[in-house]
């Protein structure tokens, strides 16, 4: 009861008038680019979306929204670039959206990427700094890692195919066991969960992403026979 009336009294004036000033003089009034993550991994060919979003203050109108490489007062829109054009597209509006996507990505797209807009004011323009890293590799480095070496006959175990790049892209993962696919697999994400494992499932398990040659080096599952544990 008395938690109850306390938290049913009014906030004290300072208070009210604080959160009036951060309305009017903070939160409208601020220039800015958020990105969704400010690096990202992908594969190469995959297709890159970077969420994005700006906001400036009211009374201003945007006239031109691009995306950059180069953090300069003028850039040049990568649009009119005659090696993006065809593949870049934006996906935002003239408000507060700005998410890109780049489509066909290749390891010489690896760069810093800028969004900026102008306004229809003279100093009303603005870059979103510090970026976003793209990645674009090759898969050189898929690994196969184990919740354990030796499961125990039963028991469950996870196995995760690994890479450099956190694969952003919902690549499909394909497990073999033995040099055999594993083609009817579709545990979520790059793991492959064995539930209540069994003697048979001990062997050499590697991965590989569909659509890439890459395979990756086996990892050995023990299976150990339960009543060894009695
Ligand atoms: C980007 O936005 C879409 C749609 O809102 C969402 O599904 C996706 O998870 C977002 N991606 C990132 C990397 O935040
Ligand atoms: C960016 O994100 C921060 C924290 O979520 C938020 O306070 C700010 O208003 C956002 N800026 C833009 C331009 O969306
Ligand atoms: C697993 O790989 C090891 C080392 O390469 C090999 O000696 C062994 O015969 C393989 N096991 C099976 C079941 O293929």
């Amino acid at each position: 009861m008395m938690m109850m009336s306390f938290r049913m009294a009014p906030p004290p004036l300072p208070l009210i008038f604080l959160l009036i000033l951060h309305g009017v003089y903070s939160a409208d009034d601020e220039w800015g680019v958020n990105y969704s993550s400010s690096s990202i991994c992908a594969l190469k060919g995959s297709t890159v979306i970077i969420n994005c979003t700006y906001k400036y203050p009211t009374g201003h109108q945007i006239m031109k929204v691009f995306w950059t490489k180069i953090n300069s007062p003028d850039p040049p829109d990568l649009s009119e670039d005659s090696k993006y054009r065809q593949r870049i597209q934006y996906l935002g509006d003239k408000h507060h959206d700005c998410t890109m996507r780049l489509t066909d990505v290749r390891q010489t797209d690896s760069h810093k990427y800028y969004f900026k807009f102008n306004t229809d004011k003279l100093d009303g323009k603005w870059i979103g700094v510090p970026g976003v890293t793209l990645d674009i590799t090759l898969i050189t480095d898929l690994q196969v890692e184990s919740s354990g070496e030796r499961v125990i006959e039963g028991h469950s175990v996870t196995l995760t195919c690994k890479s450099r790049c956190s694969l952003t892209d919902r690549s499909t993962f394909i497990w073999f066991k033995n040099t055999q696919s594993l083609s009817e697999r579709t545990d979520r994400n790059n793991q492959l969960i064995l539930q209540s494992v069994i003697r048979e499932d001990a062997g050499n398990y590697s991965c590989a992403v569909q659509g890439h040659k890459l395979t990756s080096p086996h990892q050995y599952l023990n299976v150990i026979c339960k009543f060894i544990f009695k």
